[in-house]
């Protein structure tokens, strides 16, 4: 079978680094572009990661588009508290000698999807992805599925209420849920579970330059790790769905969301009762943990030995 061919538009960002080489390693999916956003640190420090990460792990030919540097009307909120002022923790990759492409991302997107068979994977802001369905309304036909990071059917990370991707612009995500695709939503109550404990930590310090160069220093930056605990690696949850959707349960729901709360702007209002409202969105409910690690970790170990043979 042909690989699924995936277009991450991402903030890189740590999680959204593990998540790239989960895609990049992993010959079920392949990488036909990578759009960047403002997000977890500035839009030139996301794509300058991205081109980073591009011209480390050797796909090169593989296009970096960027996009918007904020959201549509906020001001913007980054993440740099939590994935360092490089975005990329501790991890020093080289400087980037391949330009990104010239246009925008969002013309990007509607030309990637144009075609029909392209997953969007997104993993940052939804910015990007307002506006190109704003500009071209069909790419919710077009898209063979939308698979986003993002919400919470339960409690979010950014406030109480809203999770970070949705949080940074409450709008896009509204544009973007109420645009008549269905959106598969990976949110927190997935990818929370996603711990990078100790065991998983100690394989990815077996994997030569991969693992001393990127993983090790990304997820040791990213939270505390012990035996039972670890920093969750959201965006990899997003990637490992579009690899193989059976890890992830998924349920339809109707998800609204708010932008007009003083303390609840950006929550993600999930209803699984549906009533008499068409679904417009899958939502994650539960992974498969193990296999999950078990996907990441013989993914990554690929990609370590082919680095190591540079
Ligand atoms: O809430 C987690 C999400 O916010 C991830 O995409 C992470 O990279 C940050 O952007
Ligand atoms: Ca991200």
């Amino acid at each position: 079978m042909p690989p699924r061919k995936i277009l991450i538009d991402c903030d890189p960002g740590i999680d959204d680094a593990l998540a790239i080489v989960l895609a990049h390693g992993n010959a079920a999916v392949e990488i036909v572009g990578i759009t960047t956003v403002g997000g977890n640190v500035s839009l030139d420090r996301t794509t300058r990661n991205a081109r980073a990460l591009r011209e480390f792990l050797g796909f090169r030919d593989t296009p970096v588009v960027p996009g918007s540097a904020g959201a549509l009307l906020r001001s913007r909120i980054h993440a740099a508290h939590v994935h360092g002022d490089s975005g990329l923790g501790a991890a020093r990759l080289p400087e980037p000698a391949l330009a990104a492409a010239d246009g925008h991302a969002a013309d990007f997107i509607i030309e990637t999807l144009r075609p029909g068979d392209v997953t969007l994977v997104a993993i940052g802001p939804l910015t990007n992805v307002a506006l190109a369905v704003r500009k071209e309304p069909r790419i919710v036909d077009w898209a063979r599925e939308l698979v986003i990071l993002g919400g919470s059917y339960t409690r979010g990370n950014a406030t109480p209420a809203a999770e970070f991707n949705i949080a940074a612009d409450p709008e896009a995500a509204a544009i973007v849920f109420g645009a008549g695709w269905t959106v598969t939503m990976i949110g927190l109550d997935v990818s929370r579970t996603a711990l990078a404990t100790g065991a998983v930590v100690d394989r990815m310090r077996a994997m030569g330059r991969l693992g001393a160069d990127l993983l090790v220093p990304c997820v040791e930056f990213y939270g505390m790790v012990t035996a039972e605990e670890g920093p969750a690696i959201h965006d990899a949850c997003a990637v490992a769905y579009a690899i193989d959707p059976t890890l992830i349960d998924v349920q339809p729901a109707v998800v609204d969301v708010e932008t007009h709360g003083v303390h609840t702007s950006g929550m993600t209002v999930v209803d699984f009762n549906l009533r008499d409202r068409a679904p417009n969105a899958l939502v994650g409910t539960r992974i498969d943990v193990p296999r999950f690690w078990d996907l990441l970790l013989t993914t990554y170990a690929s990609v370590a030995a082919a680095l190591e043979i540079g």
